[in-house]
């Protein structure tokens, strides 16, 4: 499955989610999370998040790593989204900080 990672946190594009074709994203405040039960690895989001944030299980950058649990705990408890909504105010000024996790809202 893929997964959204640390860079999603407060910028929250949403441009993924209009390209899923099974619905596997979950909104929550301030990130996506993929469930990766439903996901089929079709790589469709991956060029659509501006953020970069969306990376194949397997292939997760270092320091990503909790993102893969943290992704199936909060596609269970979080609504799907499939259509683009505004993106958060100062979404740009927050892509690119490292390390967002503090900021992640649950
Ligand atoms: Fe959806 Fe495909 Fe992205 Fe998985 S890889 S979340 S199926 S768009
Ligand atoms: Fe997040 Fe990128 Fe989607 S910032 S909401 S994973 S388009």
């Amino acid at each position: 499955a893929f997964v959204v990672t640390d860079n999603c946190i407060r910028c929250k594009y949403t441009d993924c989610v209009a390209v899923c074709p099974v619905d596997a994203f979950h909104e929550g405040p301030n990130f996506l999370a993929i469930n990766p039960d439903v996901c089929i690895d079709c790589e469709l989001c991956v060029p659509e998040c501006a953020a970069a944030a969306i990376f194949q299980e397997d292939e997760l950058p270092e320091g990503m790593e909790q993102y893969l649990e943290l992704n199936a705990e909060l596609a269970e408890i979080w609504p799907v989204i499939t259509e683009i909504k505004e993106a958060p105010l100062d979404a740009a000024e927050w892509d690119g900080v490292k390390d967002k996790r503090e900021h992640l809202i649950l």
